[in-house]
Formats: C-alpha cells, structure tokens, sequence
C-alpha cells in the first residue's frame, strides 16, 4: 500500500514528467532517473544531467504487458514466456524495436530494452504519465548506482526531484538479456548479469516447447554497455584475491599500482590516491549473496563519504555462484585494480 505522501509525491513527479522534466523515481533494483519515451528535448535531459555518453542506450519501463508489445517491433512466443514467468521484476527484454522508439533511446539500434518493474511506486508512475519511461540508474555516468533517494539527491542536488521510497529490494540493475529469433529458435544472450540468473530462466524455459541456446559470445556492438569500468566510488577501491596477503604487502602494491593507472578508460575516470596510502579500509558485505546485492553500492557510497586513503574488499572461496557473479560483475568493474 502506498501511504498518502508518498501518491502526491508520485503525483508531483508525474505532472513535472509529462512536462518533459526528468525525475528520480524508485525501482525493486535501483532508483532510475525518468523521461517519458515521446519527448526527445527529455530524453536528452537524462544524457546531459548524466553526463552519460550518446552510445549507450536507454532502458524503457512500462506497467502492462499491452505497454511493452507497443515498444517492440514484433512479440514472439519467448517474449511472452519470459515476460509470464519474470514480470514484472528485475528482467530487461532487449528485443526489435518499434516506430514508438527513438534513435536517441536507443543509440541508433534496432532493438530496445523493455523491463516492467516491480516496484509499486515505478507502476502507479507510469500509469500516471501514461507513456513509457526512459529510464537510466540515476547516478552520473561510471558512477556508483543509487538505492536510497537521498544518494540521487547526493548526483544531482536540488536539480532533480525525488519520490522517497527507502531502500530498493534487489540492490543491483536488472539482468538485460537479448532475445533473437533466428529460424524457428530462439537466440538468448545476458548482456548484463543481475538478480534474476540465468539458471532460473533455464528453469522456466524448460518447461515450455521453445527452441533455444545461449549465444557463445556477444558482440560488443550490441552490448554499448559493456565497458571496463563503471559504479565507481570516490575513492580508490581495491579488489584482493588474495587473502592471506599482509596488509604490509597490500600497501606497498596499491602505492606503487595505483599511481601507475591512467586517468581515464573509455571516458570513465579512473579513481585514483591523491597522496601515499597508508591505511586502508575493509569493504564488508553479507556472506548471502542476495543481501551483498541490496547493501554493496550504498555501502561503497556510505564509506566513501568517510574519504579513506583505499577501500579494500577480499575476494573469498565463499564469494562462489550464480548470484555472487552478478554481484562480482559490478565489483570488478567499480574497482580501480585488482590484485592477486
Ligand atoms: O534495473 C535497471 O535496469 C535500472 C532501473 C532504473 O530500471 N536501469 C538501468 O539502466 O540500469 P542503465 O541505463 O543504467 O543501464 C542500462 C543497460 C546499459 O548497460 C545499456 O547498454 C543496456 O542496458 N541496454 C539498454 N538498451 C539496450 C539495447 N537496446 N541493446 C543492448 N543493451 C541495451
Ligand atoms: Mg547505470
């Protein structure tokens, strides 16, 4: 149940969207940062408060199955499995997209990614401008994604509204998958790991009488997303995989590596020491990896607010399975090095 406040904030946002304004809104993963899909003055508002590259494509949310056929240029059979079995919740369909969909959404592709959030605040948003949301994490561009409101507060100060909704549930974005069909089969391709794995659409999948493999690879024109280094803190982080390393050791590696790394990679800024690292922050997370995904990036945010010299997490034999690699895949890609 929404609480009264928490409607007439949605009413707020929805009036500001529909005036071609952008919005901090909640999702069951993170919060996003929302532009309705048939205004391409709002859709630019989100590259440009982001400071988010023309090449990486947005994401559109919708609340109804009916919402999500108008995006897409054709809905088979698969999509409409997978949409049964996972919506609404944390899945983007990547799919053909239809005339609906702007170049600039999705960066000149012909497909579109699609998610039906969970969160009831996303849907009543949605219903309420009536058009599907473009919507991007709302941090700036390589940065650490937010959960709370306040860290979107913390991006873009007074800029942005924001609806308040606590914490998001998953902690992490959704799991993108690319759905082709090539013949009478269907080509399927995770082009962002997250909570939903790959071994629970298997599951639902198997179930069912469609024709289907996992693509062997993924080719970097389809996947813009895919960069090196993205969710970074603002201070230096540190993955060790080596866990009985000294401290000593550590240190004297970090100061001589650190300094080494170029300042920037694929446009995202590389975060480096300012001055000789001498003492060094442990980054702790639930052993259970469900809860790791709720806590990580506001944990890498409520320690970074503390400016320590490093911030350090050890990767351990525990850290082993599907949803650890999800939560791994943002680890290494927010890390400034990794060290062995
Ligand atoms: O959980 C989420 O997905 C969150 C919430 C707000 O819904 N949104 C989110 O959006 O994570 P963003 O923009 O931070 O990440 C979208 C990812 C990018 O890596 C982008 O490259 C990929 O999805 N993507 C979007 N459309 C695509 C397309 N047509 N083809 C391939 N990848 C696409
Ligand atoms: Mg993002």
């Amino acid at each position: 149940m929404l609480s009264p406040a928490q409607l007439l904030s949605i009413q707020k946002a929805a009036v500001l969207i529909k005036q071609g304004d952008v919005v901090g809104f909640p999702t069951e993963t993170v919060y996003g940062l929302a532009a309705r899909i048939d205004s391409e003055e709002a859709i630019k508002k989100i590259f440009s408060i982001k400071q988010r590259p023309f090449f990486d494509p947005l994401i559109v949310h919708v609340s109804s199955l009916e919402q999500a056929k108008t995006c897409a240029k054709q809905w088979n059979k698969m999509a409409q499995t997978l949409a049964e079995a996972f919506w609404p919740g944390p899945l983007t369909l990547v799919l053909p997209k239809s005339e609906l969909i702007s170049d600039l959404i999705t960066s000149g592709l012909d497909s579109v990614g699609i998610r039906w959030p969970s969160h009831p605040v996303a849907q009543v948003l949605i219903q309420a401008v009536g058009v599907p949301l473009a919507a991007p994490s709302a941090n700036k561009f390589g940065r650490t994604s937010p959960t709370k409101a306040q860290h979107v507060r913390e991006e873009f100060g007074d800029s942005v509204y924001v609806i308040e909704a606590g914490q998001s549930e998953v902690g992490i974005e959704s799991t993108v998958l690319s759905v082709k069909k090539i013949g009478d089969e269907y080509q399927l391709a995770i082009l962002r790991k997250g909570a939903l794995l790959q071994s629970q659409i298997n599951e639902a999948l198997q179930q069912t009488k469609l024709d289907f493999n996992w693509a062997q690879q993924i080719d970097k024109k389809e996947a813009p997303g895919h960069m090196k280094h993205h969710y970074m803190p603002t201070v230096p982080f540190i993955i060790c995989r080596n866990p009985s390393m000294k401290l000593s050791e550590l240190s004297l590696i970090l100061n001589t590596r650190l300094a080494e790394l170029p300042d920037e990679v694929e446009g995202v800024k590389i975060i480096k020491p300012t001055k000789q690292i001498q003492k060094i922050e442990f980054l702790k997370l639930s052993n259970d990896p469900t809860q790791a995904a709720r806590e990580m990036y506001s944990q890498l945010r409520s320690v970074s607010l503390r400016n320590p010299e490093a911030l350090c997490f050890i990767q351990l034999p525990l850290h082993s399975g599907e949803m650890w690699e999800s939560v791994f895949d943002r680890l290494y890609k927010a890390a400034s090095l990794i060290v062995d």
